[in-house]
């Protein structure tokens, strides 16, 4: 089997990846990857595959990487909400352009060659705000932010190959995902490294905010079954079934680290945040999966990942890059809080 795998130099794709050469070792794995901001060679070490260099939206490079591939699974997105919010038409245009236009154009060398399988990887944040009960596959598609709203328009895309022709395409939904290699932009790596060097910890509004929280290789092991095992046309959510309060997150995380809770700065809230999230994953647990970690075991070798790997996370935080973006997220805003 040869399978490839866009955004894999990413958090989610990486993690994928590493799940693929211990449970499935037979399989031949190739990543497509533009390396932008939130992708590292670095996050597939000590792994082998063949790794392209390369954008999801150029007909070229996407059809020289599924030469002989089975199997598409795509990763590759732009995925952070903040950064789809921030106001720079380059930056929001990104968002549409991979998370939608990329979709189309993959779709369309998937549909030539005839491949066996198409997953794309899709968000719970499509579904929008959950005030209450639990999002099942069936619901309306609801997004809210720039972001859900351009990964329902490529959920869309892929699914109008399935329905016009015939592309075997599997969408998987997936909750909010932590873990090692995760881009420290996002809630738990941002909160983690923050508090590791004494540093305020954002959080927005009233911190009451909640999310269904899963381990990226649980993650990982529900998008594998999925495209393995779902059904062509279908939709499957991938729960950890751990929901939690962004302020309990972050109680919990200066609790590991051993640092005082003073350090919670409540700072402007995130334009249109989304209260809740919460999947019902009953549909995907008939196809034999079933999370693997604990909640807390999960965050406790997240934390300890994050303690051991300075080198990982230094190499981001400290260029020009990150640096910029983080001034401009959160500058103000911590010297209004
Ligand atoms: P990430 O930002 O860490 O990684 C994205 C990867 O895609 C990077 O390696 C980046 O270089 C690559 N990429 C971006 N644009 C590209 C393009 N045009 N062509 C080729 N490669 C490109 O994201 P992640 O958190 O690993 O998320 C992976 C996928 O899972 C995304 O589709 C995201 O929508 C979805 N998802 C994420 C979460 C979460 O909590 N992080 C939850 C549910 C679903
Ligand atoms: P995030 O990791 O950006 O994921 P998403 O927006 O896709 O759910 O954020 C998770 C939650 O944490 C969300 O409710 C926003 C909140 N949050 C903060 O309170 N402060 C922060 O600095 C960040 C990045 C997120």
């Amino acid at each position: 089997m040869k399978i490839l795998v866009t955004g894999g130099a990413g958090f989610i794709g990486s993690n994928f990846v590493r799940l693929v050469a211990a449970e499935r070792p037979e399989f031949r794995v190739v990543v497509l990857d533009k390396l932008t901001y939130a992708g590292r060679v670095q996050n597939l070490e000590n792994l082998s595959c063949e790794f392209v260099e390369g954008d999801i939206c150029d007909p070229q490079a996407v059809s020289r990487a599924m030469e002989g591939c089975e199997m598409v699974f795509n990763f590759a997105a732009e995925s952070h909400v903040d950064r789809s919010l921030m106001g720079d038409p380059d930056l929001a245009g990104a968002f549409v352009q991979t998370d939608v236009y990329g979709v189309y154009v993959l779709c369309e060398e998937a549909k030539k060659r005839g491949v066996e399988r198409f997953i794309q990887v899709s968000t719970d944040e499509v579904y929008g705000d959950v005030e209450s009960g639990y999002s099942v596959e069936s619901d309306p598609l609801a997004p809210r932010s720039p972001y859900a709203a351009s990964k329902a328009g490529g959920e869309l895309i892929a699914r109008s190959y399935f329905v016009s022709h015939g592309l075997p395409v599997i969408t998987t939904r997936g909750s909010n995902t932590f873990g090692p290699y995760q881009f420290p932009e996002k809630l738990i790596p941002l909160m983690v490294t923050n508090a590791i060097d004494d540093k305020p910890l954002p959080l927005y509004g009233d911190g009451m905010q909640r999310r269904d929280w899963i381990f990226a290789l649980d993650h990982a092991l529900g998008i594998l079954l999925a495209g393995e095992r779902g059904k062509p046309g279908e939709a499957y959510n991938v729960g950890g079934g751990n929901e939690r309060y962004n302020k309990e997150i972050v109680a919990q995380i200066l609790q590991l680290l051993g640092k005082p809770q003073s350090l919670i700065k409540h700072v402007e809230d995130r334009a249109g945040h989304d209260r809740r999230y919460a999947l019902n994953f009953e549909k995907i647990k008939g196809l034999g999966y079933a999370p693997r970690h604990s909640f807390e075991d999960a965050l406790r070798e997240t934390v300890a990942w994050f303690q051991e790997r300075q080198d990982w996370w230094r190499a981001i935080r400290d260029g020009a890059d990150y640096q910029d973006f983080y001034r401009r997220q959160y500058a103000q805003r911590l010297q209004n809080a």
